[in-house]
């Protein structure tokens, strides 16, 4: 090994916070979720809406990214981004997808798997009007993902924009909603004994179980 990496092998954190039980996660891991959310936050934990979103394309390679998290609506994960984007493109062929949330201040991830669909073209209008201008205009000039010669001509596509002055949500743009069928809880423990409890779901009913770390 060299130093490099000997200095990250030696990196290391024991985690003590807090711990997890079968009881206190209820039935219901949305309401759960909830819960952890609303706790993150009064945490202060940094992006706490900021998860991994993992996708696979047509040939199965997986990728992965962030994004924010945008509501949590009738049970469904929302976020909103480009549908003609790379991971636009990997859920138009395949729409299982994975939400990873990882709270440090509070040594907490959550792992969600599901399905994903688009949600409706009134929610993602309510969504980016909301938005403030400059981010509406920076949706439309932005082709997310393609290939593009310079940073000028993006900052080009925004003046002219500003200047048209005729903003309007692209139809290539809007929200997703994921449905889980899968969510995992993980609490950080001592000595590596980590508490994870798993919900997955089983026609309508969710089952639970404890995971070994
Ligand atoms: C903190 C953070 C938040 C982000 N939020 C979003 C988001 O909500 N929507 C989005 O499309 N991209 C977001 N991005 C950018 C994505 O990570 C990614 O670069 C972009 O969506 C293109 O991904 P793709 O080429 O795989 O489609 C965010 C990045 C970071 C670091």
């Amino acid at each position: 090994m060299d130093s490099f990496s000997k200095n990250i092998a030696a990196i290391r954190q024991d985690y003590s916070l807090s711990s997890l039980n079968e009881q206190e996660t209820g039935d219901d891991p949305v309401l759960f979720f909830a819960k952890w959310f609303k706790e993150a936050e009064h945490a202060a934990c940094t992006e706490v809406n900021a998860m991994t979103l993992a996708t696979v394309d047509a040939q199965s390679r997986p990728h992965a990214r962030i994004v924010l998290l945008k509501g949590l609506e009738n049970g469904q994960f929302v976020f909103y981004t480009n549908y003609k984007s790379n991971k636009g493109m990997e859920l138009a062929a395949n729409n299982n997808a994975a939400l990873l949330f990882f709270w440090p201040e509070l040594q907490r991830q959550v792992r969600v798997e599901g399905l994903i669909t688009k949600v409706s073209p009134a929610l993602s209008d309510e969504y980016f009007y909301s938005r403030p201008v400059s981010s509406q205009i920076g949706a439309m000039a932005s082709a997310q993902s393609s290939k593009i010669a310079s940073r000028t001509i993006l900052e080009q596509k925004v003046e002219e924009l500003s200047r048209a002055g005729n903003i309007s949500r692209p139809e290539n743009w809007g929200g997703y909603a994921l449905t889980p069928v899968a969510i995992e809880f993980w609490q950080g423990r001592s000595s590596r004994l980590h508490d994870r409890i798993l919900f997955e779901k089983d026609d309508l009913l969710w089952q639970k179980s404890r995971l070994a770390p």
